[in-house]
C-alpha cells in the first residue's frame, strides 16, 4: 500500500524555517508528489484553537505541555496518519523535537515524561526526515525584531531561554543523525534553500529505492 513521508521543520523562533518550508513545498510539488503542509501546534480546527491559547494566554509549563499534546493527538489522528496512509508527503512545521526542545530544554519539563506522553499520543510515529534550522539565538532574535511582527508568548522569552532550546535541538540532532539534518540557517536564504533541496532529494531518492512504511498504528496504548 502507498505510504507517504513525514518531514518536520524545526528550529528556534527566528531561524527562518517557515520561508524554507514554503521552498520545500515548491520542490516537492515540482516533482509531482501529493503533499500536505501543516503545523504544530495546529493543523485541525480544535488544535488551531489550542494554538491560539498557547501563543497568547499566560500558563505554567505543565498546562502548556498538556495543551500541546492534546493538539498533537487531534492533529496526528485526523490529519497526519490519514494523509500518510493515503500516500501523501506531509510537511509539518514542528513536531515532537519542538516539545523536547521548548518544554524540556526551555522550560525544564522532565524528558522521560515528555517521551512517555509522546508514545501514548502518537505511538511510534516519527518523521522520516527532520530539518533543523540552526542559528545562534542572538541572530534569530534580531531577525524576529526586523520582521516587525508582534511577538507571541514564546517569542517574548529571553535569549537565554532560546539558548537552552537550541542546545536541546542540537543534542537531538547528535543523537539521531540518521533522521535529523542540521541546516546552517546563518547563511543567506538562497544558500539555506540549497541545503534544504539537497536533504529532500536524498530522502526522495532513498524512498524511490525502498518505499518503506513509516509509523505504526498507535492504537490501544
Ligand atoms: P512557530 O512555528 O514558531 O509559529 P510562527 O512561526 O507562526 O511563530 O510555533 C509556535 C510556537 O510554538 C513556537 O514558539 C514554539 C512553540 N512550540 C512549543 O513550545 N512546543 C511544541 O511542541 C511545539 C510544536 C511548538
Amino acid at each position: 500500500m502507498a505510504h507517504g513521508k513525514l518531514i518536520s521543520f524545526e528550529g528556534i523562533d527566528g531561524a527562518g524555517k517557515s520561508t524554507q518550508l514554503d521552498h520545500a513545498a515548491r520542490c516537492l510539488a515540482a516533482r509531482g508528489l501529493r503533499m500536505r503542509v501543516t503545523r504544530e501546534p495546529g493543523g485541525t480546527p480544535l488544535a488551531e484553537q489550542l494554538r491560539a491559547l498557547l501563543l497568547a494566554e499566560p500558563m505554567d509549563a505543565i498546562t502548556e505541555t498538556l495543551l500541546l499534546f492534546a493538539a498533537r493527538r487531534d492533529h496526528v489522528e485526523r490529519v497526519i496518519r490519514p494523509a500518510l496512509a493515503a500516500g501523501e508527503w506531509v510537511l509539518c512545521d514542528r513536531f515532537f523535537d519542538a516539545t523536547l526542545a521548548y518544554q524540556g530544554g526551555g522550560r525544564g519539563v522532565a524528558e522521560d515524561w515528555l517521551s512517555d506522553l509522546q508514545l501514548r499520543v502518537a505511538g511510534d510515529l516519527e518523521p522520516d526526515l527532520t530539518l533543523l534550522f540552526d542559528a545562534p539565538e542572538a541572530l534569530a532574535a534580531a531577525r524576529l525584531r526586523q520582521s516587525g511582527a508582534a511577538a507571541d508568548r514564546f517569542e517574548r522569552e529571553p535569549e537565554a531561554f532560546f539558548g537552552r532550546v537550541r542546545s536541546m535541538y542540537l543534542a537531538r540532532a547528535r543523537a539521531e543523525q540518521a533522521r535529523v539534518c542540521v541546516i546552517d540557517a546563518r547563511a543567506p536564504a538562497d544558500q539555506v534553500a540549497s541545503q534544504v533541496e539537497a536533504a529532500i532529494t536524498r530522502l526522495f531518492e532513498r524512498s524511490a529505492a525502498s518505499p518503506s512504511v513509516s509509523g505504526g498504528s498507535g492504537e490501544e496504548r
